[in-house]
């Protein structure tokens, strides 16, 4: 069944039904203000800080409560609903509902009995706090008085887990306080400065556009005993009664009375953040003015139409579009802004950047915001210690020059992470080249960055250290180490056991390096790295290829993983996609593990992360045992390597199978199988469940995850083939055959490029060579466009 659909004009996804198989979210905010919303309004927000700035409580894995509520009440019948169709659930035959969730906000439109209410949640632009605006209209005949009445819930402490577990403590540092048109709340009000690490906060809830009729600050006094979200007992009776909270749970709640003439409206803000009195009572001010949302939330479109303007693609396939212009595109920015740090489904307790996560997630906006992207690239680098390695965890208040390491036990105590792991520092060389090749930035590589600890070098030097910490890490056959884990969390292979996926890693790392030392003229480097670059070949060769696959590590007693004829985990995607995104397989023998891969892993909904999954026959350290069979890493369909695998099909010019996993996978083309697949048709989650599961299909752990980007790469650069290195870009698509056309508008190092392939031969890609293209009407050989041809305006003919 269909719950909704894309509107591409306005950028949103309309939900048209409100009793969606899961909460269907919204990620709204940036790194100062994030709030989580779903299309019932369930959802909560957060300072900075999922874990340790939670401003509004949300029960996870329950009926998606609390949320931001705005209940409305007919004063003459007694009846009342709410502006989302839950918490009150009234009878879907009698309450029409759509809420549209868009680039920085979402707006819930409801009808029932005579009254239309359009509630938009918003953060403004630049701004931290949050914005609920709600308009409301008497479209019946007669007369009405209705009531308006807004609900959060506030934590009592900002820290999540102490607010949820230690409630011996929490539930009596806190109180309300009604002043005039909010609702304010203190915590730990009687310390000037933060004793025994607590911390002394204001929040507030406000109201603007209205008079208050009536408040109330404790949560019990607002829903009453025994009742629930669905029917408090205030907005029953029709009037908050001015309790507020001394010790408990504090809440805020503010009711305004309409009187509503047949066909009038009554438009009033909500305004909730974490501010001192003073501050909530200007802001509060200058939310009376009634054009002040609509002009946010049209600053918010624009803001994000600029940002998603640098590429634009037209295909005949409209789901791809949807996501490539749109929602993929979005949710890469969300994922890089706020790594892996809240979620409507589990609490968020990572109180900073997982290293290789963010790494990874730059590459998902650098064709759209290679600005930002270098300022992140900066940070990151900025984590890397001395030797080489990099902090599998940066925190929020990362402190360059000064930072301690798990070498180091406050490190491991702060952050929970054990020790280095094997992929981390590697997956900046990727990410840098990416950025420097949109950008042509080469002066990058010799700015100066410090690292964590101590020390400053190059970005240049930065890089052969993390090269430096690999070569300083080898296990049996002098394969790169797979230390606590390399990037699948599951794989404890050890300090002497091997990781295949870092040998591949770290084969690609040195082609970056040639590359670089090339444009840098250090000819010692250069063959440093062509030098290791071979010999290392050679070991991949010999140790890593078992019969007709890349294997998939070595244990420390010498087990290889994932071999020809292992009764469980003997056929892993990762090496096979890897091999040939690294440059090192031929395309002969790329075709051909990408084809065992089509032949052994492939599913309707993509290809497992390996089969068969481990019941009896894992290693010590295949911690994948843990999950059920087909989830997660366990033989699951872990929807970040289905980018790669889409990559490494583009790669080898073979783009009906690229498509092919392209589509069985993309959220918008399941758009019409909501319920097997459970979470949003407009965002990419991290895995789905496979075939050993009764429920395949069923997707989990959505927004936050690695998968925006990497299916973002797979599909820019590899499906339509932007490829842009050092001096220029190549274009080499990688499409259905059946697209006998399709056209991309981009910006490329400031200069307009307006693409259009030509496909009558009904091809899929590779042949380059062979294909026609011209620039501004002069031909350019190799399909490469070299950066000193372009101009302002380019249009830009390719013919395949
Ligand atoms: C999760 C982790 C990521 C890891 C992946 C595979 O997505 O956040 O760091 O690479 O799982 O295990």
């Amino acid at each position: 069944m269909q719950y909704g659909h894309f509107d591409a004009a306005a950028r949103e996804y309309v939900i048209t039904r409100p009793d969606t198989p899961a909460p269907w979210a919204n990620y709204l905010g940036s790194p100062a203000y994030g709030a989580i919303i779903s299309n019932n309004a369930g959802g909560y927000s957060f300072v900075k800080s999922g874990a340790a700035g939670r401003l509004i409580r949300y029960r996870f894995n329950e009926q998606d409560r609390p949320g931001r509520y705005i209940y409305l009440r007919d004063d003459e019948s007694g009846d009342y609903w709410s502006a989302s169709w839950q918490p009150v659930g009234k009878p879907l035959g009698e309450y029409k509902s759509v809420c549209r969730h868009g680039t920085g906000y979402t707006v819930l439109e409801a009808e029932y009995a005579g009254a239309r209410s359009e509630a938009s949640y918003y953060v403004p632009h630049n701004a931290d706090y949050e914005v609920w605006h709600i308009k409301v209209s008497n479209t019946g005949k007669a007369a009405r008085k209705l009531s308006v009445f807004g609900f959060a819930e506030f934590t009592c402490e900002s820290f999540y887990e102490q607010d949820q577990v230690n409630l011996q403590y929490t539930q009596f540092i806190t109180r309300t306080y009604f002043k005039d048109k909010f609702i304010l709340q203190t915590i730990n009000e009687n310390c000037l400065n933060a004793v025994n690490e607590s911390r002394v906060e204001t929040r507030f809830f406000g109201l603007a556009g209205a008079n208050v009729t009536s408040y109330c600050g404790d949560r019990a006094a607002f829903l009453g005993a025994y009742r629930d979200y669905g029917n408090p007992v205030s907005v029953e009776k029709g009037r908050l009664d001015g309790t507020l909270n001394y010790n408990l749970n504090p809440c805020g709640a503010l009711h305004t009375a309409l009187a509503l003439a047949p066909g009038e409206s009554a438009s009033l803000v909500f305004l909730l953040g974490q501010k001192r009195e003073a501050e909530a009572k200007a802001l509060i001010a200058h939310y009376e003015d009634p054009g002040l949302p609509e002009r946010e939330i049209n600053e918010l479109k624009t803001y994000w139409r600029g940002k998603l303007s640098n590429l634009k693609v037209e295909t005949p396939d409209e789901n791809f579009n949807h996501m490539i212009n749109t929602w993929n595109a979005y949710q890469c920015f969300i994922t890089f802004i706020w790594s892996r740090a809240a979620s409507l489904v589990y609490c968020g307790q990572r109180n900073g950047y997982g290293y290789r996560d963010t790494v990874q997630d730059i590459q998902g906006i650098i064709h759209l915001d290679p600005e930002m992207a270098l300022e992140k690239i900066r940070f990151m680098v900025s984590a890397q210690v001395n030797h080489g390695g990099a902090l599998p965890l940066v925190k929020y208040d990362h402190n360059p020059g000064h930072e301690d390491k798990p070498e180091d036990a406050s490190y491991r105590t702060s952050t929970g992470h054990p020790s280095y792991r094997a992929d981390d520092a590697l997956w900046l060389f990727p990410t840098v080249w990416k950025y420097i090749a949109e950008t042509g930035n080469t002066a990058l590589l010799d700015e100066n960055i410090p690292y964590a600890d101590t020390g400053t070098d190059t970005l240049y030097k930065h890089l052969i250290k993390a090269i430096g910490f690999s070569l300083a890490h080898l296990g049996i056959h002098g394969l790169p180490a797979g230390l606590h884990a390399d990037w699948n969390d599951c794989l404890r292979l050890g300090a002497n056991g091997v990781s295949v996926f870092v040998a591949m890693q770290l084969y690609y790392a040195f082609e970056i390096m040639i590359r670089f030392a090339q444009h840098k003229k250090d000819a010692a480097t250069e063959a440093q790295m062509a030098e290791l670059k071979t010999k290392f070949g050679a070991v991949i060769e010999e140790h890593c290829w078992d019969s007709d696959r890349f294997v998939r590590g070595i244990t420390e007693d010498d087990q290889v993983v994932g071999k020809p004829g292992d009764p469980e985990a003997s056929l892993w995607l990762n090496p096979q996609s890897w091999s040939i995104i690294s440059g090192f397989a031929s395309p002969q023998r790329g075709r051909a593990v990408m084809d065992l891969v089509h032949e052994q892993l492939n599913t309707k909904y993509g290809a497992r992360i390996m089969a068969p999954a481990y019941r009896r026959h894992a290693f010590d350290g295949a911690l994948a045992l843990l999950f059920n069979p087909s989830t997660k890493e366990n033989g699951g369909i872990f929807l970040q390597t289905q980018g790669w695998l889409i990559l490494a099909e583009a790669l080898l010019g073979r783009g009906a199978r690229a498509f092919e996993y392209y589509l069985e996978s993309c959220p918008a083309a399941q758009n019409p199988i909501a319920e097997t697949r459970l979470v949003e048709p407009y965002v990419y989650s991290q895995f789905t469940e496979s075939v050993d599961s009764p429920f395949e299909g069923r997707s989990h752990v959505h927004w936050l995850t690695g998968t925006a980007s990497t299916v973002m790469v797979g599909c820019v650069e590899g499906i339509l083939g932007i490829r842009p290195d050092i001096d220029g870009l190549r274009l080499s698509p990688a499409i259905p055959p059946s697209w006998q056309f399709f056209s991309v508008e981009k910006t490329f190092r400031g200069r307009k490029l307006h693409i259009k392939v030509h496909n009558p031969e009904d091809r899929e890609g590779g042949g380059q060579g062979g294909w026609k293209l011209t620039v501004n009407g002069t031909e350019a050989a190799g399909a490469y466009i070299p950066a000193s041809m372009l101009r302002a305006e380019n249009e830009i003919v390719l013919e395949m």
